[in-house]
């Protein structure tokens, strides 16, 4: 079970409404490599691992993908608020306002509505921290793409927060790859190091 707490992970302050940019950004709340897709993999991914160490990672950073889940839609709303019916049309917001006037929907930034075929839970420890290690790398690029266009100090500040966050989860699921690999059998498994081909002899 989870506790809610009444506040965000890190604090979403936007004065200027940015339809443009919402669009962009929603993409972190339910496109290919956003915060709903990484929270649904690790939290479904967890019941399976064979090791409470490695559920545990997984319940961890699926919980705090949870919370940037809510910091996204939090830009997002901040930034389709107060928009006039001008700056909706001019911007390209028109489309999505059409289906969810400033709701906050998840699709990606090209409108593709959100699929769990976005990510696995393969039941096997190995291919899933694989998957996991390589989706943090896509989620950080992803970030790097937002800033770029990005020139709202605001909306700057929260994505960079959500940027090494990714940074940080890529380290943590290395160090549940490395656990698990040790645990074993090295002859079954494909090893980065120089070691491997005496193993396999
Ligand atoms: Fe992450």
């Amino acid at each position: 079970m989870w506790d809610y707490e009444k506040r965000l992970q890190y604090p979403v302050n936007i004065k200027n409404p940015n339809a443009k940019l919402a669009q962009y950004i929603i993409s972190q709340y339910g496109g290919p490599d956003g915060e709903i897709g990484a929270s649904l993999r690790y939290l479904s991914q967890r019941f399976a691992s064979p090791y409470r160490e490695v559920s545990a990672l997984l319940t961890d950073i699926g919980t705090e993908e949870l919370a940037h889940f809510e910091m996204v839609g939090t830009i997002v709303h901040q930034l389709t608020r107060n928009l006039s019916m001008e700056e909706i049309e001019k911007s390209g917001f028109g489309p999505y306002y059409i289906d969810h006037t400033v709701g906050v929907w998840p699709q990606a930034a090209g409108g593709i509505p959100f699929n769990a075929c976005e990510f696995q839970s393969k039941g096997d420890i190995i291919t899933d921290l694989f998957e996991d290690m390589a989706a943090e790398q896509k989620a950080r690029t992803t970030y790097d793409n937002i800033l770029r266009v990005v020139d709202d100090p605001d909306v700057a500040d929260a994505i960079r927060f959500l940027r090494q966050r990714e940074v940080v989860h890529f380290q943590r699921f290395g160090e549940g790859l490395r656990r698990v690999q040790e645990d074993l059998d090295p002859k079954n498994f494909y090893q980065f190091n120089p070691g491997f081909d005496r193993c396999m002899k």
